[in-house]
């Protein structure tokens, strides 16, 4: 009886030790993890920094004292102008088209001539562009523009700054979005880039483990109203771009409803960017980033975590018994 009763003590201790030794060990990784606690002495490079998150990155990561290195399409633009006057003499504006090899291999060149001590501590690939359509309202031009900026300008970037990120064992940070795993209407050209983008990132991080470098994936949900990404257009901007064939089966009605449907939806989004600040800070500083930041409601949270674990079928049920899907349906080869 005694020997069951020692046999039982040990089997109930073995696990409790594991779990304790296990939460030493984080502990201890954690005290041992290399902390920013300020940016005095690093740098980072951020691109996309005209407008929206880039540029509120910009100026947070310079008031805690990062040498920053803030990509710009229009260097001589009102948001470059605006971000060098609202910062610090640490902070540089650079000209970085990320679809420019060029303007890549010469921002490298002047971040290696101004380097900080500690070096360069991360790269925020944050630069992208947005579009909304059909796949068949679409023509390959545009996928291609729209890949050429969200996916190769991330690779472009990275291959080019990742020795001097992995010389400072820092961090790789990809702003991707919801639609890198939420496939649904009109965004067919955001989504391929931004899945690309997050596969990019994916691979990278098991690369880089073994170098120390940290890398996260930021996806934002709907915060089109916060910041400039929203291009405006019209069911006729639409239209107009459509062949006889297309015209014959896509509706102009649908194409106005689609529109407006389009457009009462991104207003209903955020309207401030902290949440994606907040995370991208977390990404750039904490010692113990997170993989992946998704910022969407505390509602909506619990469906998009659900959502790529989900079957198919019922994934394009959430499409396919919407109203909206019912509305086109119905308006398809109507006259
Ligand atoms: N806002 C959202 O709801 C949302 C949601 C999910 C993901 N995102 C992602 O968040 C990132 C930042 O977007 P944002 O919302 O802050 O929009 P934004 O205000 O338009 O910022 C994007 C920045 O990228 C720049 N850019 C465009 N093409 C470029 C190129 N070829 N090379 C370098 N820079 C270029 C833009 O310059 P210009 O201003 O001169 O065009 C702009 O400064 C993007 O990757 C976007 O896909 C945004």
């Amino acid at each position: 009886m005694n020997s069951i009763l020692f046999i039982g003590q040990i089997i109930g201790i073995i696990p409790i030790s594991a779990v304790l030794l296990f939460l030493l060990a984080k502990l201890v990784a954690r005290h041992r993890l290399s902390r920013v606690h300020d940016g005095r002495g690093y740098a980072v490079l951020i691109t996309g920094c005209d407008s929206g998150f880039g540029h509120q990155l910009a100026r947070c990561l310079d008031h805690k004292g990062f040498v920053v290195f803030a990509g710009c399409l229009s260097p001589e633009g009102t948001g470059a102008l605006s971000l060098a006057r609202q910062s610090s003499r640490n902070l540089k504006i650079l000209k970085l088209d990320v679809t420019s090899e060029e303007d890549v291999q010469q921002a490298k060149r002047t971040v290696q001539e101004n380097l900080p001590e500690k070096g360069l501590w991360a790269v925020v690939n944050n630069a992208g562009i947005t579009d909304w359509a059909e796949i068949e309202w679409s023509t390959f031009e545009d996928f291609r523009n729209m890949i050429d900026v969200n996916l190769f300008g991330s690779i472009r970037t990275s291959i080019a700054f990742l020795p001097l990120v992995r010389a400072a064992k820092g961090r790789m940070v990809y702003v991707s979005s919801i639609f890198a795993f939420f496939n649904c209407l009109n965004m067919g050209a955001y989504s391929v880039s931004k899945r690309g983008l997050e596969a990019f990132a994916d691979c990278l991080r098991v690369e880089m483990a073994s170098f120390g470098v940290k890398v996260s994936i930021i996806q934002p949900g709907n915060f089109g109203q916060a910041t400039n990404i929203l291009r405006m257009k019209s069911g006729l901007d639409i239209w107009e771009k459509l062949d006889e064939e297309r015209k014959q089966i896509f509706n102009r009605q649908y194409l106005e409803l689609a529109s407006e449907y389009f457009m009462l939806t991104c207003k209903a989004g955020f309207k401030d960017t902290t949440m994606v600040i907040d995370a991208m800070l977390h990404a750039v500083t904490s010692p113990q980033p997170k993989f992946r930041y998704l910022l969407v409601s505390v509602l909506d949270r619990f469906f998009f975590r659900l959502f790529p674990f989900m079957p198919t079928i019922l994934t394009d049920a959430v499409f396919s018994l919407s109203h909206m899907y019912g509305k086109r349906k119905e308006l398809l080869y109507a006259k």
